[in-house]
């Protein structure tokens, strides 16, 4: 890889920084000063430092985040937080992070966030697009119609007839840790992840989503460690898994 390339992509300069600091003799390779913009560094191998830093090469990061209610799911936004910004200046600069789809302003839990554009369209491509659990605390318990509706692949409304889904009821521990102050709640998993999907489908069988949240997609779990608003990177086996989620499908 080009020096100037390897600096704008670990570093969140522009290209035209990127050249300025090497021609400017900030930048080291194997402990030699390289002021060639076009050098070719071996990024794997290479023991690059700016500035005495040593930068090191990871194409890709990916974290979990507990994104808590009130943010949206988006880079930028004029207004309200984003989820971006939830994550220290440094990360965000430095790695282009991006969530993977989208979870609604309101709803609570796990959220992937990511450099890697090719994994994150294959999580979720129409196709192959990957599973996910939510728990929902809900206006009225769910029935056996319910459950079967869902299990079906129901008519949602006008523009949206749901692929089959996987409807049931809260029980036990689980359901003490969701909803430590009452009221009613199901686990709902989805194959796909249409526009407010959730709560259309219970809106559809006359129920109503009062508090919703991502437990898990794509085999990776949220951890229980995280407040909402906290994050942590996936560990080697979860990037694994999520990998494995769409692979040959
Ligand atoms: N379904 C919804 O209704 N909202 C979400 O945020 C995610 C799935």
């Amino acid at each position: 890889m080009r020096l100037d390339k390897l600096l704008t992509e670990l570093t969140g300069m522009t290209r035209s920084q990127a050249r300025e600091a090497i021609q400017g003799g900030r930048v080291c390779v194997n402990k030699e000063v390289k002021k060639v913009t076009a050098e070719h560094v071996k990024e794997t191998e290479d023991f690059v430092t700016l500035d005495g830093q040593e930068l090191v090469f990871q194409k890709y990061v990916y974290y979990m985040l507990n994104k808590p209610a009130g943010t949206v799911s988006a880079t930028q936004d004029k207004t309200a937080q984003t989820v971006i910004g939830l994550f220290a200046q440094e990360d965000r600069k430095k790695k282009n992070l991006f969530p993977v789809g989208r979870l609604d302003k309101d709803t609570e839990g796990l959220l992937l966030v990511t450099n890697d554009g090719p994994l994150s369209h294959r999580l979720l491509a129409p196709k192959r697009h990957a599973d996910k659990l939510y728990f929902a605390k809900l206006a009225r318990e769910i029935t056996e119609d319910d459950i079967a509706l869902f299990a079906s692949g129901m008519k949602v409304d006008e523009e949206l007839t749901a692929l089959p889904a996987v409807l049931r009821r809260l029980s036990g521990e689980e359901e003490k840790a969701f909803l430590p102050d009452g009221g009613t709640g199901a686990a709902v998993t989805l194959h796909e992840g249409k526009f407010h999907q959730v709560k259309r489908m219970f809106a559809a069988v006359g129920n109503e989503v009062l508090y919703l949240k991502r437990m898990a997609m794509g085999g990776v779990t949220l951890d229980g460690a995280l407040a909402p608003g906290e994050y942590r990177e996936l560990t080697a086996e979860e990037v694994s898994r999520l990998r494995e989620s769409v692979a040959g499908k």
